[in-house]
């Protein structure tokens, strides 16, 4: 590692790691779904504490105290956690590996909705009727609804040219799928997954008509990344069946999905989901209801500092280059902003910056910009980088 590519990586790596400890430090989510969530949801070679095992505790403390009194930011000072397994000389990940009971599906699930036509709805069909089920999705339209088998079509014609899997296995994957324009089509499945606009009123509606039109008992799932679950359940009558589950992008390839339970969730609602996730080929770990759940509350923070870091001088590409090659993600931090959109990484930010009020978390000034300047990423074809050749 050469010196400049070192400091990037303290700059930008050692506050992920610390807010890592203090997320661990809060209860919110144990050592392995902190580590499990950011090695399958994006992708990192190894999860924040176990790189911070390997780097030494103490190491890290004291590279950030000498940052905390250099900025003053609470966010560079040590965690207490941190100080005192430093102190102690131990480790964060010894001794994870426990037998946990097995979780199991409380209900029975034999076909899957899905509400929603765009990347995330689309993947998230596709991962369903991967695992053998049959999905109905709801979109507004028939041309939206074709978006959704085309999406799948593409990724499993991609599949079978490498060898993957089978011109059998990806008609029976498609004959899988329903598309319908009406809700009402949703009335007999067991699990109803909502991906549409990341909106609270447009989602509010919708959990009450799923209310009404979906059979009793079935399970009521949102993907929402950043709006609270607890608010969803509360427009149906039926609170203890709606959970988060949140999926990554692309929602085929990633492993991950974060089983988000409210206070009212019941302890059923969420096995079955953690099983199901499961039998789909997923990673599941498990929270509670706060924003940015575990890998988004760590991911944007460090996305963000990542634009700041730039708009001290440094050049993208060199942050991204250094990223990878130090710290082995598969991104680096303005790629990964291109690919997310620059207008829900803020929108993630501002949610952050909300509910933790620390001035440290406020969106980075070039991203709001960019967001007022319609550069959002690969999908506008201009975000950090350009995509219009
Ligand atoms: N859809 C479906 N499949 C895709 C795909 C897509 N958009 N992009 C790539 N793939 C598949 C490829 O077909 C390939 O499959 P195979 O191994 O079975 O042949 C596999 O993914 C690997 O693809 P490539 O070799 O072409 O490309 P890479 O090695 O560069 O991997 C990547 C692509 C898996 C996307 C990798 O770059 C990665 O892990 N990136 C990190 C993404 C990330 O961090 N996502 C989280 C974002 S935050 C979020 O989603 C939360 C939300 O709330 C905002």
């Amino acid at each position: 590692m050469t010196a400049p590519e070192q400091q990037i990586f303290e700059t930008l790596i050692y506050p992920y790691l610390n807010h890592a400890v203090r997320m661990c430090e809060a209860g919110y989510a144990t050592a392995v779904d902190i580590d499990n969530g950011m090695r399958f949801g994006c992708g990192y070679p190894k999860g924040p504490l176990t790189v911070l095992d390997e780097i030494g505790p103490a190491v890290v403390r004291d590279a950030l105290a000498a940052r905390f009194a250099d900025t003053g930011d609470h966010l560079h000072r040590p965690a207490d956690l941190l100080v005192k397994v430093a102190d102690e000389g131990g480790r964060f990940t010894a001794g994870t590996d426990d037998a946990v009971a097995e979780p199991r599906l409380r209900h029975d699930i034999a076909r899957v909705g899905v509400v929603g036509t765009g990347t995330m709805a689309s993947g998230i069909a596709q991962v369903f009727a991967q695992g053998g089920y049959d999905v109905v999705f709801v979109g507004r339209s028939e041309d939206k609804l074709a978006c959704v088998t085309g999406y799948v079509a593409k990724n499993l014609d991609r599949a079978v040219e490498r060898g993957k899997t089978t011109p059998e296995e990806k008609e029976a994957v498609l004959g899988r799928l329903t598309g319908a324009t009406s809700r009402e089509a949703l009335a007999d499945v067991d699990l109803v997954v909502e991906a549409i606009a990341e909106d609270l009123d447009v989602k509010l509606e919708l959990f009450a008509d799923l209310d009404r039109i979906v059979k009793p008992g079935a399970i009521l799932a949102t993907t929402t990344s950043s709006l609270p679950i607890t608010r969803l359940a509360a427009a149906t009558q039926r609170p203890g069946d709606v959970v988060g589950l949140h999926f990554f992008n692309p929602a085929p390839v990633m492993k991950l999905v974060e089983v988000i339970s409210t206070e009212q969730t019941s302890p059923e609602v969420a096995e079955t989901a953690i099983a199901l996730s499961r039998k789909v080929g997923k990673v599941p770990v498990s929270a509670g209801d706060r924003a940015g759940f575990i890998v988004n509350a760590l991911l944007f923070p460090y996305l963000n500092d990542a634009v700041k870091l730039a708009e001290n001088g440094e050049e993208l590409a060199v942050i991204d280059t250094a990223v990878k090659d130090t710290a082995g993600f598969p991104m680096g931090p303005f790629e990964l902003l291109d690919v997310v959109g620059n207008d829900v990484s803020l929108a993630i930010q501002e949610e952050l910056h909300r509910e933790f009020d620390e001035p440290g978390l406020a969106p980075a000034k070039t991203l709001v910009a960019k967001v007022e300047a319609g550069e959002l990423g690969r999908k506008t074809k201009k975000g950090f980088h350009d995509y219009s050749a």
